[in-house]
């Protein structure tokens, strides 16, 4: 039966009975028709735009399916329309873990960029360099990156992308939101995953219309309204009551889908039918191009086209189309070599700079800063901008009250590009940089060969508050409701000098600051606990080496045992490391060298805090190893090792072993009488080594 033909009938149905006169067996029927059709009207009316009846009638399907759900709880299904209204507030968000981590992308910002990118993927492969690559191009959504879990075909559980290993569950969130299926059309083929589970990711975006539409309401109403829709989604999204998720016209893009065990498709572009075919909306401009030169093209289309759509997009991800091809690309750090967006270039606008400050930051750096007036560009209204450092202002001679050009790239901090020299009425004042620490007044020093100038005073109370803040920030320790405002308050109350003080900090010495009751008090100290058993990158980059970013910290937390065994490192030692230059390896140790430093990691192990480097991390090291990210299954008798050597050896150099074949496994390393998993391999296509060509691999 048609769905015309259906919802007559269900008015027929309906007419007849009030939602209490229907009987148990016939509401069980009942509702499961309801479900089905009040589905089918939405996606009519929310994706089609043609809806085929009106709304009252809509309203009342709906009404009535929930006054059912609400006498026959148990026939309520879980992927009942009615559970996108939301549900009553929760107290703060679930962590999960992602099982498969939430990477990041490198970036492209012109075609160079993406033709050397596309060199490396093709010399990766141990590609012919003129081999044409098949690769999909598609829109970068500026939105929100969500995970969505189904399970045997039913939205279980859907989480943010939190720093990428550990996400905040907003199941209840995602839900609500339309574009998104309680349940999907086509059912996972059965047995090929674990449990069926199936992991779906992709943006959770809002049209620009919609934007504007709910800013002008919020308006209305006297309530703080967004700055950009980006913002917008995210803040809806990460709202504790989900009804108020549920009132926000947020949609979503399917990208990508993680299964355990199989893939639904051999590449990017089998993918998005997939998904498609499963429920989900992908974003129609996706193209699959041949080689680099016309993605290239595509990119330069949409850096103009954006202005178009009525959704924002911040650039283009290209992706290396063949998964396989993918998997043996693998990743560095935290982004996949497979696939590169293509940024597009900043957006610029003019305004006056009215004056230069100076931040000091947390390594005691001294960032010249502009403050403007006021501008807003791409949707935020920009008042500050960093001038990077002394010579930048005066390499591109920026003077007080000059008419600028400020640029904001994304998230990044708006920076002032140039001045016009065209608008200079002669009132403009030159800027010299001090001589003196705005706040500790001790003399500024520039390092031989950088361009910054520092504040090296030890005891330079801005520059502690900042590392204090910067300590207790999500990517380092992770301490909740430690940020740059407590941060100012301890440091000023003296409560705290070296970052290790806060592991002393008491109730009572909280008690005496302003704003803090014993709730609060308590509060902090829980975070302040929980945080001495974060890892040793957290830690490192937490207690603020000059150039130690959470990447470098990763770096050195895979190498080195613990914050000890990092302090004996050379500088020699520490350049033999990928990924780690003279600038870093001098920084680390310099810092290591200074008395109160290893001091500092004393006190912090004294109060319990881990210095030592968590299994994962070990587990993580030596990115060079051959066979990290790889699994392997070793098979049959190998003429020069028993098995045991063999997957000794495959764990020795970063590999993960495995005893069956699946669509996971990377290389069978087969010897003889290899029996049914060498066939599997065979039958799956995944390579298999005999012993030579395996020690080939690990010792290249
Ligand atoms: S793929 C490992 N595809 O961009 C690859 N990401 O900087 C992961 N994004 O966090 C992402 N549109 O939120 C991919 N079509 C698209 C995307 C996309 C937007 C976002 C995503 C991710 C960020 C990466």
């Amino acid at each position: 039966m048609n769905l015309v033909n259906r919802s007559r009938e269900l008015s027929r149905v309906l007419n007849r009975q009030a939602p209490s006169d229907v009987e148990s067996a016939e509401a069980q029927m009942l509702i499961a028709e309801l479900v089905d059709v009040v589905t089918a009207h939405a996606g009519r009316y929310h994706d089609q735009d043609d809806p085929l009846i009106s709304d009252a009638e809509y309203d009342r399907f709906f009404e009535f399916l929930k006054a059912l759900e609400d006498l026959f709880p148990n026939y309520r299904k879980p992927d009942s329309p009615t559970r996108r209204v939301g549900s009553p507030p929760v107290s703060a968000f679930e962590k999960v873990r992602h099982p498969d981590p939430m990477l990041s992308l490198s970036n492209a910002f012109d075609s160079d960029g993406l033709r050397t990118w596309y060199r490396r993927c093709v010399s990766g492969l141990g590609l012919d360099e003129h081999f044409p690559l098949t690769l999909t191009a598609e829109l970068k959504i500026d939105g929100v990156a969500v995970a969505i879990t189904y399970v045997d075909g039913l939205l279980t559980g859907g989480a943010t992308r939190g720093d990428g290993r550990v996400g905040e569950d907003i199941t209840e969130n995602v839900r609500t939101i339309r574009s998104v299926p309680l349940k999907l059309i086509q059912p996972v083929r059965m047995g090929l995953h674990e449990q069926n589970r199936i992991e779906i990711r992709g943006e959770v975006y809002l049209h620009n219309s919609d934007f504007d539409q709910l800013n002008r309401r919020l308006a209305q109403v006297g309530a703080k309204t967004y700055a950009n829709p980006r913002n917008t989604a995210a803040g809806s999204l990460r709202q504790l009551d989900s009804r108020i998720t549920a009132s926000r016209p947020l949609s979503f893009f399917a990208y990508s889908v993680y299964t355990p065990g199989a893939n639904v498709a051999d590449s990017q572009s089998g993918t998005l039918v997939w998904l498609k075919m499963a429920g989900f909306r992908i974003n129609e401009q996706a193209r699959s191009f041949e080689g680099i030169e016309p993605v290239i093209g595509f990119c330069e289309e949409w850096t103009t086209g954006r202005s178009t759509l009525d959704y924002e997009i911040d650039g283009v991800v290209v992706k290396v189309d063949s998964l396989e091809y993918q998997a043996s690309l693998g990743s560095i750090s935290n982004a996949p070599r497979w696939a590169i967006a293509f940024k597009f270039p900043a957006r610029e606008e003019t305004t006056r700079l009215i004056n230069i400050v100076i931040n000091v930051g947390r390594t005691g750096k001294i960032t010249p800063e502009a403050v403007l007036e006021p501008v807003e560009i791409g949707g935020v209204t920009v008042s500050q901008a960093t001038l990077h450092n002394a010579d930048y202002i005066l390499s591109r001679d920026i003077r007080i009250g000059d008419t600028v050009v400020v640029k904001r790239a994304g998230d990044v901090i708006p920076q002032v590009v140039k001045p016009i020299e065209d608008a200079r009425t002669g009132g403009e004042s030159l800027w010299e940089m001090p001589t003196t620490c705005p706040v500790c007044k001790n003399p500024l020093e520039r390092i031989e060969g950088e361009v910054d100038y520092y504040c090296v005073a030890s005891d330079c109370s801005e520059q502690f508050i900042r590392l204090l803040e910067h300590f207790a920030s999500r990517g380092a320790m992770d301490i909740e409701g430690l940020g740059s405002k407590l941060a100012m308050q301890l440091a000023r109350k003296d409560l705290a000098n070296t970052l290790d003080d806060i592991y002393a900090l008491s109730r009572s010495d909280l008690l005496t600051l302003e704003g803090f009751g014993e709730k609060k008090a308590d509060n902090l100290l829980e975070g302040i606990r929980l945080s001495r058993e974060r890892s040793l990158a957290r830690l490192l980059y937490g207690v603020g080496i000059r150039h130690v970013g959470q990447i470098t910290a990763e770096l050195l937390a895979m190498r080195y045992e613990s914050a000890r065994s990092l302090s004996e490192a050379s500088e020699e030692e520490l350049l033999r490391i990928e990924g780690i230059g003279s600038i870093i390896a001098s920084s680390v140790t310099d810092w290591f060298s200074l008395d109160q430093n290893r001091a500092l990691i004393d006190a912090l192990e004294a109060f319990g805090v881990n210095t030592h480097r968590l299994a994962e991390e070990a587990a993580a090291g030596g990115e060079d190893l051959p066979l990290i990210g790889k699994t392997v299954v070793v098979t049959g008798t190998l003429p020069g090792m028993d098995r045991k050597e063999a997957q000794d050896l495959i764990r020795r150099r970063g590999g993960k072993v495995a005893g069956s074949v699946s669509g996971k496994t990377d290389y069978v390393v087969a010897g003889e009488n290899a029996g049914s998993k060498l066939t599997r391999a065979l039958e799956l296509g995944i390579p298999v080594l005999d012993e030579a060509e395996f020690l080939k691999m690990v010792y290249g």
